[in-house]
């Protein structure tokens, strides 16, 4: 069904920041000029600001800076990007719900995104704070149907894309911090969740959940977690407008999935982790499997950590995950 609200933004979008007349817009969209006018009005109280002249029309002026359904559609539409898009107000954790609508047929790949969780899942068991709605939470599913061994160095790989495309459309430098971590000057940014289901030797289902903290404030955080996260806004030192980063991030994952799948990742993987490694040189500690300290070298060809231990001599790290002990800025 096609919603009038989104074809009216679309057309202002389209029309990058030019007047857009009244009779034209009613016109193309089949809809009385009232009616447009009132539907502004409305969207205007959501966030959206516009100018309304006489005899030139509409231009748009403002966006709404938290996830908004009607933007979110709209820039799909207008980025021609085909991959349904489930956008919940409000939901337990969309990791969950990605699993259920799995569950249900739903066929892949789909993504789901929230403006606020209820039961946000983080690493090992973690919750993850999740009940502002300045926020991104979303979660990618995938039925890749490949072996467990080949998957992998998949969170990796997305979080390297993750970043790049957050970099690319901010102009920042957020860094990688193994395993699962995007973070700026060591400061935690995003987390990344992957959760599968493995079949008769088959990974069937594939679930990629990211949060990312985007125009939430540090005092809205718990306490435990205020002085370890930021978040992009503070970073660019402006609101971010949600809805248009939520879409690069949908368009990247889906990309960044099938360079995965093919087997064409391979060739840059360890080249852009090293670009982005926020742990190189730092001294850190393993948990998780055995404990090491050592020096950070890198990443291998399989996604292990590289360390130098004290006597000289060079381990890997798989799984688990690390804690710094010193931290010094490599930017
Ligand atoms: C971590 O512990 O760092 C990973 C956090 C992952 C959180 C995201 S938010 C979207 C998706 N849904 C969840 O319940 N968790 C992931």
């Amino acid at each position: 069904m096609i919603n009038p609200d989104v074809r009216i933004i679309r057309c202002l979008l389209e029309a990058e920041n030019k007047f857009v007349s009244g009779s034209q817009l009613a016109r193309e969209l089949g809809m009385t000029r009232v009616s447009i006018w009132s539907r502004l009005e409305k969207l205007k109280e959501e966030g959206f600001s516009y100018d309304a002249v006489r005899n030139k029309g509409y231009c748009l002026t403002g966006l709404p800076e938290k996830t908004h359904p009607t933007l979110l559609q709209a820039i799909l539409e207008e980025r021609n990007i085909r991959t349904p898009v489930h956008y919940y107000p409000e939901i337990d954790s969309t990791n969950s719900e990605a699993e259920r609508l799995i569950a249900q047929g739903e066929s892949t790949p789909f993504v789901v995104l929230a403006s606020l969780q209820h039961q946000g899942r983080g690493r090992l068991g973690r919750q993850w704070h999740s009940q502002d709605t300045g926020n991104i939470y979303m979660s990618a599913a995938f039925r890749p149907h490949l072996p467990p061994s080949r998957m992998q160095k998949f969170t990796l790989w997305m979080g390297i894309s993750i970043a790049e495309a957050i970099n690319d459309f901010l102009s920042i430098h957020i860094q990688v911090k193994w395993p699962n971590d995007l973070v700026y000057n060591g400061l935690k940014v995003a987390g990344m969740l992957t959760e599968a289901r493995i079949d008769a030797d088959q990974t069937r289902d594939l679930i990629f959940g990211l949060g990312l903290n985007v125009n939430s404030h540090r005092e809205s955080w718990p306490d435990e977690i205020r002085n370890k996260a930021t978040s992009l806004a503070a970073i660019c030192g402006e609101p971010i407008i949600q809805s248009a980063l939520a879409v690069t991030l949908v368009e990247n994952a889906i990309k960044a999935y099938n360079a995965f799948i093919d087997g064409s990742y391979q060739s840059s993987f360890q080249e852009r982790w090293a670009k982005l490694d926020g742990l190189k040189g730092q001294i850190v500690r393993t948990s998780g499997g055995h404990q090491l300290i050592g020096k950070v070298l890198g990443i291998d060809a399989d996604g292990a950590l590289r360390l130098l231990l004290p006597d000289g001599s060079e381990e890997t790290c798989s799984s688990g995950e690390v804690s710094l002990q010193h931290y010094a800025t490599n930017q």
